[in-house]
């Protein structure tokens, strides 16, 4: 494809009319750096969308006059690195082109208030609606299908995901990771205005977030006076330092399984920003939902993109199920039950076909608990008070360190009530019938008629939500996906885009 610089607003629409492609759009201010190449080359690997890059100094977010004029400007240079990192179009319009003189289609935007008047609006007034408004100015010029921001400007990320919902703009946002430079700083246009000194107090501004990140993990505690005091000793001067909850900025609470830990301090001129997520564990995802809902292979699937462990939870209630009968154990009789929660070990192994293999006291029992006499049963051993209670605790003890997609009935309402992103899957009785009945995996029910399965499937779907103990219920947070008329892979592909969204990209980074 031939590379193009687009100067004007009036060339976009042509320009777009005739590359009969979707769009990647990376905007940037210019003086661009490994940060920016970085979401460059992120996007050219991502699919086969244009990547197009707009070079804009805007001006509505500059509070400042100075900073403005001082705003390194370095065209020919973006230009040739852009081009040679994957981008395919550049933009590059002037003040009149996004600003005409007589405002004609320009909305100006306010950014929302909870988010935007806390963390760098303090100081920065007006700035974000500056972003806001340029940003949308941009979209609804390129109308791309993916817009590309940098989790280094977190609170502008957060803001611009709300401008999207609030604005219902058809772009969908990614981000990626903050980049840092040899010595730990994050990249930025503004670094190019460092002495040595002012680079050595933001090294050293850097390192205490990265140190505080790293005790949080084993002390799941923070003491922000502490750091305060140590930047205090080097003479930093600290615009702000603030722990707070990654997508509200409210003050972060005990709960918060993911914190941020922001702070923006002056170095000479120069005004750097710079923070880190605070983990507890790594990211849970809890999947309920009825029989036949397509869980099971949702799942599995989200598990292998996200490189999480798939917790199976209907799997161990089978695998119990199974000891149960094998061993013709009254499981009426609490005692019974108790002796072989002792005994009994259930554990998930991968197999040659990226799948997973169920043991239960080191037997594969993989393909014996999905048949038709495990599944007439499941379902009243599950509802067992003792029972649930031991398997709850089992789940817990795999999810303590999290990193773990989970599925079930009682996910997100019991077992992980923290999950960070519940789903609750489902699809109507025929629906779900349908799929049972072509499930290669249940062998038995292929013989079964279609009206069976149904009747089957409604019995079951009564006693998994009417037990008194962990009913099948949507977890109040839960996001509900009903997936009669998606396709696996769009099932799987929006809750990642869900799960991205929640989750910070910075924490897949050790
Ligand atoms: O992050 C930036 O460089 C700017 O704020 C943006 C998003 C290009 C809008 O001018």
């Amino acid at each position: 494809m031939k590379k193009v610089i687009i100067r004007k607003t009036e060339e976009i629409e042509n320009w777009r009319r005739n590359i009969n492609s979707e769009i990647n759009f990376i905007p940037t201010m210019g003086n661009l750096h490994n940060g920016h190449l970085k979401l460059i080359s992120t996007a050219k690997n991502d699919n086969s969308n244009v990547n197009l890059v707009s070079i804009f100094i805007n001006p509505l977010q500059f509070d400042n006059k100075l900073d403005l004029e001082n705003y390194p400007k370095t065209v020919d240079n973006d230009i040739k690195i852009s081009f040679s990192n994957g981008a395919d179009a550049i933009f590059i319009p002037s003040n009149e082109d996004i600003y005409p003189a007589n405002n004609k289609n320009i909305k100006f935007l306010k950014a929302p208030i909870e988010l935007s008047s806390k963390l760098c609006g303090l100081n920065r007034i007006g700035h974000f609606d500056g972003v806001c408004t340029v940003v949308y100015r941009l979209l609804n010029l390129i109308k791309p299908k993916n817009l590309y921001l940098g989790e280094k400007d977190w609170q502008q990320l957060l803001i611009l995901k709300n401008l999207v919902l609030k604005e219902k703009l058809n772009v969908a946002i990614k981000s990626i990771p903050t980049q840092r430079d040899f010595d730990g700083i994050p990249l930025s246009s503004r670094n190019v205005h460092l002495s040595k000194n002012e680079r050595k107090l933001i090294r050293f501004f850097s390192s205490e977030l990265l140190e505080a990140k790293k005790n949080f993990q084993q002390e799941k505690n923070i003491n922000l006076n502490k750091i305060i005091k140590k930047l205090s000793e080097k003479k930093i001067s600290i615009e702000y330092l603030e722990h707070l909850h990654p997508h509200t900025l409210q003050k972060a609470r005990l709960e918060d399984n993911i914190s941020l830990l922001a702070g923006a301090i002056r170095c000479g001129k120069t005004r750097l920003i710079d923070h880190v997520f605070l983990m507890k564990r790594r990211p849970i995802i809890a999947i309920d939902g009825p029989a036949g809902s397509g869980k099971s292979t949702v799942t599995r699937l989200i598990a292998k993109k996200l490189n999480l462990l798939y917790l199976d939870t209907g799997a161990m209630y089978r695998a119990l199920s199974w000891l149960i009968l094998k061993e013709n154990i009254d499981y009426k009789k609490e005692k019974k039950l108790l002796n072989i929660f002792k005994d009994i070990s259930i554990i998930f192994k991968s197999n040659t076909y990226s799948h997973q293999d169920v043991y239960v006291n080191n037997y594969c029992v993989t393909e014996e608990i999905r048949s038709q006499k495990i599944s007439s049963i499941v379902s009243k051993i599950s509802s067992i008070k003792e029972v649930r209670k031991f398997l709850v605790e089992e789940q817990r003890k795999i999810g303590e360190s999290g990193g773990l997609v989970a599925e079930g009935r009682d996910i997100g309402t019991t077992v992980f009530p923290h999950a960070e992103l519940k789903i609750f899957l489902t699809a109507s009785i025929d629906e779900r019938a349908k799929r049972r009945k072509f499930d290669k995996n249940s062998k038995d029910l292929r013989e079964v008629d279609l009206n069976t399965l149904k009747e089957l499937i409604k019995k079951r779907d009564f006693e998994d939500s009417n037990r008194e103990i962990s009913p099948l219920i949507k977890a109040n947070d839960a996001i509900e996906i009903i997936t009669d008329r998606y396709t696996i892979n769009e099932v799987v592909d929006k809750i990642i885009d869900l799960y991205n969204d929640k989750i910070p990209k910075e924490t897949e980074i050790k």
